[in-house]
């Protein structure tokens, strides 16, 4: 089917993905859990390549959440390695992709330097990309963002008859990103699991029961198919 039933001048600006089921994908096949994740590379790749075809300007995903600590140190441990050794393998690929990379999520004493150093070594070396912004939630919630964006307010020391909502939003982790018109979750669970908690008040979402592991760019084609078949009214009435 690929690009077909597609219309390109109404793709979602930005995406928003939460990445899920890579330990299930595992379990299914009587590998261990990180194996799961292992095969989500694969997965993550080929929806940025999707993206870039269908010319997605932002591309979000959730790659470890700030309950995430709360699994077995193993998995965790393989977990923020892994995320290291995929910026060390293949961030010139995604700078050859014309890929910005970008982070999302709190710097906190859990994130070893090593990670943040690598984080930063791969936005600094892909900053002037622009074909697709891809933003990795790492240590991410949407509450600690929330809190940190009022934080960070009151440090400038507005008035709270001053604080609305605009000056939340400029105090987000990264104030440049619009509001994801799209948001795909997969693994068959229907829930946020506190992502991007403001920035999805509008986005329309989309579920789909395939396993991380398995997803491609024709799953990211067919929930945009499915977004340009919703309404969106942001609580207007719909004036077509
Ligand atoms: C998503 O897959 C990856 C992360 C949360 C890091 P899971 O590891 O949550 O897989 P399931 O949901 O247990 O199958
Ligand atoms: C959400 O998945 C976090 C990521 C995909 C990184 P989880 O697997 O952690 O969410 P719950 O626990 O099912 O809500
Ligand atoms: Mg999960």
């Amino acid at each position: 089917m690929g690009l077909d039933g597609i219309d390109l001048d109404t793709v979602p600006r930005h995406v928003a993905c939460v990445m899920d089921g890579n330990g299930r994908w595992a379990q299914r096949r009587g590998l261990p859990r990180t194996d799961g994740h292992a095969a989500g590379e694969e997965a993550l790749f080929d929806t940025v390549k999707g993206a870039l075809e269908l010319g997605i300007e932002w591309l979000t995903v959730y790659a470890f959440s700030t309950e995430n600590w709360k699994r077995p140190v193993d998995e965790v441990r393989y977990l923020v390695g892994f995320n290291e050794s995929i910026l060390v393998r293949r961030c010139d690929e995604l700078d050859d992709l014309g890929v910005r990379i970008r982070f999302s999520g709190r710097r906190d004493w859990r994130v070893p330097k090593r990670l943040t150093r690598r984080m930063d070594a791969s936005a600094d070396q892909t900053r002037r990309n622009r074909a697709l912004t891809l933003t990795i939630a790492f240590n991410y919630g949407g509450r600690a963002e929330i809190v940190d964006a009022v934080r960070a307010v009151v440090a400038e020391g507005v008035r709270p008859d001053k604080i609305d909502e605009k000056a939340i939003r400029r105090h987000l982790y990264d104030a440049e990103m619009p509001d994801p018109d799209l948001m795909v979750r997969t693994s068959g669970e229907h829930r946020i699991s506190n992502f991007l908690l403001w920035q999805l008040a509008y986005s329309e979402l989309v579920f789909t029961d395939v396993l991380w592991p398995d997803f491609r760019r024709e799953h990211l084609q067919d929930a945009v198919r499915e977004y340009q078949r919703r309404e969106r009214r942001f609580g207007g009435v719909d004036r077509r």
